[in-house]
């Protein structure tokens, strides 16, 4: 399948936590860490997010950068909870907002222009690789995930994830935050996904990873 070179980005705590487990999440990097995820997402065609961080996040997605190009915002929503309150919807007639679902778009949300795409579901969710696809129609070349855990983990399971962002704050959550890569299920070690460090800085007090996969 031609598909979009896929990013992850995570932006975590030492212990690989991306929220507390009541869902706090803002912030666990610092604010020099944010504003490169923000250069990144202007490097992407399309940035995407799982139904529970635009539940608990109601995040917008965008650059905040002035002259960088906004990315489209995609969601990958099954029950269709995307609130026409939300930021995303609110914005979708600036900015494009894309939504993959097994529901057909209610009226209010076609009017306020999110494009809902019906697709089929699998055993964890909506069906990626149809995804993809229509990402593929849709001009979107690149995309850079922003989790949460339980859509990087469905892409990771499919070998979907070429490159990874990692921006790691120096304080720890605890077992009972939440993971920023879901459950993967290997029975054996020689099914994990391998990547290769390609980079390592500071940013502010945080470190920045690039990896790749290895194929
Ligand atoms: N630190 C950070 O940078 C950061 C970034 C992002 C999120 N977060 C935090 O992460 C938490 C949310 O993460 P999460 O893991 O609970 O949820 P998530 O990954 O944001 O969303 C998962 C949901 O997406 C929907 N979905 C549809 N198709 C899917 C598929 N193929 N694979 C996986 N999911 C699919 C499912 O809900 P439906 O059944 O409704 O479709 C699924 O339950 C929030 O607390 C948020 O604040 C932190």
């Amino acid at each position: 399948m031609d598909r979009p070179f896929i990013s992850l980005k995570m932006a975590t705590s030492l212990d690989g936590k991306i929220a507390l487990s009541n869902g706090q999440s803002k912030w666990i990097t610092s604010q020099e860490s944010r504003a490169k995820g923000r250069e990144l997402r202007a490097k992407h065609d399309g940035i995407c997010v799982g139904s529970n961080t635009v539940m608990k996040d109601d995040p917008l997605l965008t650059t905040r950068i002035s002259g960088q190009p906004d990315p489209v915002r995609i969601v990958y929503d099954s029950r269709l909870r995307l609130s026409p309150d939300s930021q995303l919807a609110r914005s979708a007639g600036d900015i494009p907002v894309v939504v993959f679902s097994r529901e057909k778009a209610p009226k209010g949300l076609k009017q306020m222009g999110v494009q809902v795409f019906s697709i089929a579901s699998v055993d964890d969710g909506l069906d990626i690789c149809e995804s993809l696809i229509v990402l593929g129609t849709l001009g979107v070349n690149s995309l850079l995930i922003e989790g949460g855990g339980t859509l990087a983990a469905s892409f990771l399971r499919r070998g979907l994830i070429d490159r990874i962002h990692w921006f790691r704050a120096p304080i720890v959550l605890g077992g009972d935050g939440r993971n920023c890569i879901g459950d993967m299920a290997f029975s054996s070690l020689d099914k994990a996904v391998r990547f290769q460090r390609q980079s390592y800085e500071m940013i502010g007090p945080d470190t920045y990873e690039v990896l790749e996969r290895v194929t």
